[in-house]
């Protein structure tokens, strides 16, 4: 960014959708056991495959530490969620996409903090995408599209992540997401995993215990 005018310049990216992305390496064994998977067609067309395996991570604990080490930073150490509130897996699937496949837009409903481990990937076989879902104004109302001379963290409405072996990629489950078209001849494949936040919330009248 270029220099402020005059002095203590600053600008504050203010109420937050923190997308947390990191890389990690995996085992043989965590790669053979998402790749000799089952898996099934999503009836959406070309929206690839899915593992009919649905707590994924509790077959395979060594991935479930890899998982739940980069959440507990991104909730307790980044976010200061109180450790009070307890992570707990709730879901957790592979995904398979094949030449062509890609993943339309969409959000994690019965979850609070969701994720992506990459598995398996080639260079053109796809970014993921997230998008401002247009309900929640940022700077601008989404009625005006103003041009851009460059996009950067605080005027973009989408911002994408180009998939790499072992990449891990956390988001509050509210927040919509796509992945391209896979371009390359190889399968991709990706875990995805829903969390839930457990706990005491509030007082009195607005009391929660989840
Ligand atoms: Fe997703």
């Amino acid at each position: 960014m270029s220099d402020f005018p005059g002095f203590g310049g600053a600008l504050y990216p203010l109420f937050s959708q923190p997308l947390y992305c990191a890389g990690d390496v995996l085992s043989d064994s965590i790669v053979n056991h998402v790749t000799n998977l089952s898996f099934y067609h999503d009836p959406m067309e070309m929206n690839g495959q899915n593992s009919d395996e649905q707590m994924l991570l509790d077959g395979c604990p060594e991935l479930k530490a890899l998982v739940e080490k980069h959440l507990n930073f991104y909730v307790y150490t980044i976010l200061k969620i109180d450790k009070k509130y307890r992570l707990q897996h709730h879901c957790s699937w592979a995904t398979k996409h094949l030449t062509g496949d890609k993943a339309h837009k969409h959000s994690h409903c019965n979850s609070v903090f969701s994720g992506v481990v990459y598995i398996k990937t080639t260079p053109g076989c796809g970014k993921i995408a997230f998008h401002n879902d247009g309900f929640r104004p940022t700077y601008i109302t989404p009625t005006l599209q103003p041009d851009l001379t460059e996009h950067n963290i605080y005027n973009s409405t989408e911002w994408t992540l180009e998939p790499q072996d072992g990449m891990i990629v956390l988001f509050p489950s509210t927040l919509e997401h796509s992945v391209d078209k896979n371009m390359d001849f190889e399968a991709r494949y990706s875990v995805a995993f829903n969390y839930w936040l457990h706990g005491s919330y509030g007082s009195n009248t607005n009391r929660l215990t989840v």
